[in-house]
């Protein structure tokens, strides 16, 4: 949470901020503000509460002339709220250092005290304004920025990622980070900070992932990387595997219309590679050793989110082709439970971004226990899968809405591709289930195209719908975890109480909810390949069609079973059951978009959330 990006070089540094703030403003959009070094040589702020178009405004009604330092923010409030005296930067030291931060600092109030007992006067309700006083103290005590600011780094507790520049530091912009995401981008004769690489991409492809509980200083020649103490730390650069294209919106309405379309490709850029002579190999596993996969008698997936229920669905597949049991817990809720663990668990996370904070501190129980840890992640080396034993990378590109689309079925196609390996490995596939399955992913993506395909017809489905309150997900098996997250996004985007229930629990509590006109979306499972469920799922509709509700449902192309009683038929094409989550999601994705944008709503933004939730 929180958009961090800092700048030091010759170029236009409030274009360079502003341009990287537009692509980090998913991960909050309270407020947003720049501080730049001024002609007259003064550290210089404009910040407003709201989006980013408001701070853009309010440049070019009162522009800065820049030199070349600066640092940006776009903020997801959490001490203090949205205001336009909260939003950061901050300033300390009369004004001669500002500082922007991610993250909460969770002593604030004992430092506060502190202030208040030096005479200090804050203007603001946040726990970063307490570290820009501090570090203003410190830099006059000490007489360097970098002296003071590592000082002031070590008696902070909680998470933190911080960006201070000072008018006595001219082309210098000094960035800790403990526990919330840091890169620099390395550029020539200028440098940049981000919490992730969308912040520079425009201007360089080359980055380096700052490692925990480390500071780094930019300028424009230089980058020196230590610890919190001060001695220098050696890094790697690495080559962003994306240029700006991938994370414009194109002539898209919005980001999240781009990435339901972007899904057939998402899914094969994650297959790709990935079988060998009919097997599937992973060859991010192979540091593991196959002994380590034979060994694993219990799987943890760890998620929040859209990606605990791909994880749901994974669980599924992983447990069919690779005979492991496999339980899912939301990472939050993982490392309180203290949970069982041996060193045959095995636990994968699944995460788009590789921060969200809860499930970096579910790895890190996890590492801490010994457990084999292996991460599944959409953001090449971010700190989750660099804290876990193995890394197997989902290549949906990058993901930009707030409501998770292209990353979900990427996830689920990984832990598909990890099932399937694990099965492989363990002699627990048959040969023929094998081919069935690789020949099943490897037709795919043309599957999720025709669901894509879906889209007028989902669109004529919402317009008519723009008035709905409360909207009904039935599913069984893994249709279960996609009605859980048809849900999730109705909630996420269109604010409308919606629900996901197993279709076998109906007549245990949630069949009270149906009356006249509830809408339900009901994913039918394959008659081919799942006869029983089938018939079950056809027996559910019949129950709540007599009690009014209105059906929606999501069939296989040739099923008429559940004509005589649904109100609408979405029809998808034919693939394996396993694998019925890919098609099945992508009308409940458009749904969601629809009814949005059908309700006037910001489909990409939506209200308190943020894409990427690097604070518990
Ligand atoms: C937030 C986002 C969700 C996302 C979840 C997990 O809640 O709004 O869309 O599914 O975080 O994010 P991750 O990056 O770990 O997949």
């Amino acid at each position: 949470m929180c958009g961090i990006v800092g700048y030091v070089g010759p170029g236009d540094t409030v274009e360079v901020l502003t341009s990287g703030l537009k692509r980090l403003e998913y991960r909050g959009y309270d407020s947003a503000g720049v501080a730049v070094l001024d002609t007259n040589g003064e550290v210089a702020v404009r910040k407003r509460s709201g989006k980013l178009a408001r701070l853009v405004e309010l440049l070019e009604a009162s522009p800065v002339p820049a030199t070349g330092t600066g640092i940006g923010h776009t903020r997801w409030a959490t001490h203090g709220g949205p205001t336009d005296v909260n939003a950061h930067p901050h300033l300390g030291d009369a004004g001669k250092l500002a500082l922007i931060h991610n993250g909460i600092v969770e002593n604030f109030a004992e430092l506060r005290a502190e202030l208040d007992a030096a005479g200090v006067e804050l203007q603001s309700e946040t726990d970063t304004e307490v570290v820009a006083a501090l570090l203003g103290l410190e830099v006059a005590k000490a007489g360097d920025l970098e002296v003071a600011f590592r000082s002031v780094v070590k008696r902070l507790h909680g998470t933190f990622t911080l960006l201070a520049m000072h008018r006595d530091n001219s082309n210098k912009v000094v960035a800790a980070r403990h526990s919330s995401p840091l890169v620099v981008g390395l550029g020539e004769g200028e440098n940049f900070l981000g919490s992730d690489v969308a912040a520079f991409v425009g201007y360089t492809r080359r980055a380096v992932a700052v490692e925990e509980d480390n500071i780094a200083i930019i300028t424009p020649e230089l980058v020196t990387i230590t610890d919190f103490d001060g001695n220098p730390v050696e890094f790697e650069e690495y080559e962003v595997a994306w240029d700006t294209e991938a994370a414009d919106k194109g002539g898209w309405s919005s980001f999240m219309a781009k990435e339901i379309n972007e899904q057939p490709e998402a899914v094969a850029n994650t297959v790709r590679g990935r079988i060998t002579d009919g097997h599937v190999v992973i060859p991010e596993l192979s540091a593991l050793g196959d002994e380590t996969i034979k060994n694993v008698d219990r799987i943890v997936i760890i998620a929040c989110g859209t990606a605990s229920y791909a994880g749901q669905i994974g669980a599924y597949a992983i447990e069919q082709w690779a005979r492991i049991p496999v339980e899912v817990q939301l990472s939050h809720e993982f490392r309180y439970r203290d949970p069982v663990l041996s060193e045959r668990t095995m636990v994968i996370s699944v995460s788009q971004s590789g921060e969200t904070m809860d499930t970096m501190m579910a790895v890190k129980y996890a590492n801490e226990r010994g457990v084999t840890t292996v991460s599944v992640c959409n953001t090449q080396s971010a700190t989750i899968p660099r804290e876990s034993d193995a890394a197997v990378y989902t290549h949906a590109g990058p993901e930009v809405a707030v409501a998770s689309t292209k990353a979900f079925t990427a996830q689920i196609t990984a832990l598909y591709l990890i099932g399937l390996h694990f099965g492989h490995v363990r002699g627990t596939l048959s040969a023929e289930a094998e081919a069935a399955a690789i020949t099943g992913l490897e037709e795919l993506p043309a599957a999720v195209a025709e669901a894509v395909a879906t889209h007028d017809e989902i669109a004529q489905l919402a317009h008519w719908m723009a008035d709905t309150r409360s909207v009904l997900f039935l599913g069984r098996h893994v249709g279960f975890p996609t009605a859980l997250e048809g849900a999730l996004k109705l909630k996420e985007i269109a604010y409308i109480h919606a629900e996901g229930f197993a279709a076998g629990e109906l007549k245990h509590g949630p069949i009270a909810l149906i009356d006249h006109g509830q809408p339900v979306f009901v994913l039918v499972p394959s008659p081919r390949q799942s006869p029983v469920m089938h018939s079950k799922v056809v027996s559910n509709i019949q129950e709540i069609r007599a009690r009014g509700a209105r059906v929606i449902a999501l069939v296989e192309k040739g099923d008429t079973s559940v004509l005589p009683y649904a109100d609408d038929v979405i029809r998808l094409p034919l693939v394996d059951s396993i694998f019925e989550p890919l098609v099945q999601v992508v009308p409940l994705q458009w749904f969601a978009l629809e009814l949005s944008t059908a309700k006037g709503l910001d489909v990409d933004q939506p209200r308190n959330l943020a894409k990427s939730v690097t604070v518990e």
